[in-house]
């Protein structure tokens, strides 16, 4: 059997790899032999991660500072990678905003939209066509539980996470005849220090049972290649199915709302 780094190839770029999420993909692709690209916007804290990743797995690790929300993001990465091939991609970051939808101004709404749908789609054209070319390469998109129905106070981020679910799926099924796996990984709470910041109370009885980052990358990595897309963690899974399969639309679209309302204090 193939090797990951075999399968897939030697460098992988994660978008959104500072900490939290992100840098457990860093640290899992790292473990699994592949250089990295690690973006995000805090210089700091993303020079700490790769100096801590290359000091304990050995491999190239290339810090690029770039604000995912800005219309040159692309460019911006491409060049700092200076045409060094990609043979992995995960696009990790997020942005998100809690609370009424007329709360914010409109620029809120709209950085949502270009962190969490314009730069991967930018993103996945230029590095997933490379790799189609190539015959060969992995993709994954992070999106979340929360994509699966109308998410009031949370409306614009929920539709990005469905966004990127329906764009994985279909190029799981262009894309694999040209050797390149692409996988939506649907995630519920996540402790990751974005989340835990959030200061989010209980939702109620049907609230899951929240990972942690390493158990959610494991899971993705292990099942990239095998699936379109999946809910990580059994309890995220049988919510899902409950939201999805059991509950009217109507119903699931009552509960998810007041789920936030309860663990936001709205
Ligand atoms: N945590 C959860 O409970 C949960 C649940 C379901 C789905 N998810 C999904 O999992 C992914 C990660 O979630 P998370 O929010 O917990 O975050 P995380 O992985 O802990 O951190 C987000 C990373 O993205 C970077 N980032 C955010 N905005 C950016 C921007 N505009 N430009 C460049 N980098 C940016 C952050 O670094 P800088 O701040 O340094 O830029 C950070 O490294 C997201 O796609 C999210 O939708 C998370």
């Amino acid at each position: 059997m193939m090797t990951f780094n075999e399968k897939y190839g030697k460098t992988a770029l994660v978008a959104g790899a500072s900490e939290g999420l992100g840098a457990a993909y860093a640290h899992a692709l790292a473990a699994r032999g592949l250089d990295l690209v690690l973006v995000a916007r805090r210089r700091q804290l993303l020079e700490d991660t790769a100096v801590r990743i290359q000091q304990q797995y050995r491999v190239n690790v290339l810090p690029v500072v770039c604000d995912l929300a800005a219309p040159d993001a692309i460019s911006v990465v491409v060049e700092a990678t200076d045409n060094k091939p990609i043979d992995f991609l995960v696009y990790n970051a997020a942005s998100s905003w809690i609370g009424p939808f007329l709360a914010t101004g409109l620029e809120t709404h709209q950085n949502i939209a270009a962190v969490n749908t314009g730069t991967p789609l930018a993103m996945l054209y230029y590095y997933g066509g490379k790799m189609v070319v190539r015959g060969r390469g992995g993709v994954v998109l992070m999106t979340s539980i929360a994509g699966f129905q109308g998410s009031g106070f949370l409306a614009t981020y929920a539709a990005t996470k469905a966004f990127c679910r329906v764009l994985a799926e279909g190029l799981w099924y262009e894309w694999r005849a040209a050797g390149v796996d692409v996988i939506a990984c649907c995630a519920g709470v996540t402790t990751t220090p974005n989340y835990l910041n959030t200061n989010p109370g209980r939702a109620s009885w049907l609230e899951p049972r929240a990972q942690s980052p390493e158990q959610v990358v494991e899971e993705c990595l292990g099942r990239i290649g095998s699936v379109p897309s999946f809910v990580s963690g059994r309890s995220n899974r049988f919510v899902s199915f409950l939201m999805q399969h059991v509950f009217s639309r109507k119903k699931a679209i009552l509960t998810m709302g007041n789920g936030m309302k309860k663990m936001y204090r709205l």
